[in-house]
């Protein structure tokens, strides 16, 4: 049984047999390592006191619970969405893959990126964001990732892609990074630094590691205006997105934005991209919407996330898939209807952009509160978080 799994793993995938992050007898201690960290009676009735103490605990534990994360669901995340672990708008007739890479390039534009610059990817995944910005603007990327698997998974795709010379992967924790001060022309982070349990600390390590006047650019996952932290339901669906995505708390972009200029950048712009795309975008998360007409969106509907959660536990009990499976499953798949639901609501976003400056040495830096916070031109989204600061 076990070589049939193997088997399906790596037709699945694509990769060779022994290419997996845990070993199939350890599988169910990986899950259960994760989902400690979180109460799930969370998602059917909300309660802050419970709340405050799982937060707190995933902060202190959260590079562990964040390592165990990625070891059970990158695999999933590989074979279900790509080698980019991002959201993104889409429009009529564009790819689904165009429209990550589209989103890619929009941030290297953002970030003024130039061949022969070097540049780091904080939180690089398996580097699929890393190799369309490396091939894109000729500059050298360097990824940084703290998970073993990730790293080796990185590495590989990057010499078969044949950017050796263009990138190179790092494994490090974000929150003390292995570089001389100074060392980087830009830096930026794709939906990564929302597993930061201080996020000042890690805007800190990467403001150290960029030269002076370079840029750090990226995505963030932030509640919006529309969150009501008194709304009951509000919360169900954030701790919803949380204990699906390994994070130890979301929180609104406004915090954000005090954080970036806490480690002692400037902030030249920030807004919410998913806010302000052009007219005719099919929103980011659309992919999660169950639907029982387009083939693509059925194991999202109800029935879809029953007849999945079925055969995964039909394949565990007869041994073809280790056991933690069905509940890899079931967590990303609920996960999956939270994120939905908060994106339909309008209360999160897995794309608020920021762009932020390292000053120069004895340059007198603006704060955002006199800052102008600007969207692009020419876009006419419905504006509705658009660039408040707190
Ligand atoms: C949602 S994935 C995004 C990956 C990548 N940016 C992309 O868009 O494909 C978040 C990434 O952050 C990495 N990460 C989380 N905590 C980290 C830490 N403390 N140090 C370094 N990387 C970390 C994870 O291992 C994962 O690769």
């Amino acid at each position: 049984m076990q070589s049939a799994w193997q088997w399906v793993l790596s037709v699945a995938t694509g990769k060779s047999y022994d290419d997996v992050a845990v070993k199939r007898d350890a599988l169910d201690k990986r899950v259960q390592s994760y989902t400690s960290k979180f109460d799930a009676s969370l998602n059917q009735k909300w309660d802050q006191s419970i709340d405050e103490k799982y937060v707190a605990e995933r902060k202190a534990k959260a590079q562990d619970m964040t390592n165990a994360y990625y070891d059970i669901a990158t695999d999933f995340y590989e074979y279900g969405w790509g080698q980019s672990f991002h959201f993104a708008s889409r429009y009529e007739g564009e790819a689904f893959k165009a429209s990550l890479a589209r989103h890619e390039h929009y941030l290297a534009l953002k970030l003024q990126l130039k061949e022969g610059e070097k540049c780091i990817d904080i939180g690089c995944g398996v580097g699929g964001p890393l190799r369309e910005i490396a091939r894109f603007s000729r500059a050298h990327v360097t990824g940084l990732n703290n998970n073993e698997y990730q790293v080796g998974r990185a590495k590989k795709l990057n010499a078969r892609a044949g950017l050796s010379d263009y990138s190179d992967v790092v494994k490090a924790d974000f929150m003390n990074l292995p570089f001389e001060p100074s060392t980087f022309d830009k830096a930026y982070a794709i939906e990564a630094t929302c597993h930061a349990p201080d996020r000042t600390g890690c805007f800190r390590q990467i403001y150290n590691v960029l030269k002076e006047d370079g840029i750090f650019a990226g995505y963030e996952w932030t509640m919006t205006d529309r969150y009501d932290s008194t709304n009951a339901q509000h919360n169900q669906l954030k701790h919803g997105i949380e204990i699906g995505n390994s994070l130890p708390t979301l929180t609104h972009y406004s915090d954000i934005i005090r954080h970036l200029e806490a480690a002692g950048f400037e902030v030249i712009e920030h807004f919410d991209l998913a806010d302000v795309e052009v007219n005719g975008a099919i929103p980011w998360y659309s992919t999660f919407l169950g639907s029982y007409v387009a083939l693509s969106q059925f194991p999202h509907t109800k029935f879809g996330r029953f007849c999945t959660n079925s055969m995964c536990t039909v394949m565990e009990t007869i041994g073809l898939a280790p056991k933690g499976t069905t509940e890899t499953a079931k967590l990303l798949g609920e996960t999956g209807t939270a994120i939905a639901e908060s994106g339909k609501a309008g209360i999160f976003t897995p794309m608020y952009m920021f762009v932020c400056r390292k000053p120069k040495a004895g340059e007198t830096r603006k704060l955002t509160s006199q800052a102008a916070s600007s969207s692009p031109k020419g876009t006419t989204g419905s504006k509705k978080n658009k660039n408040k600061s707190k």
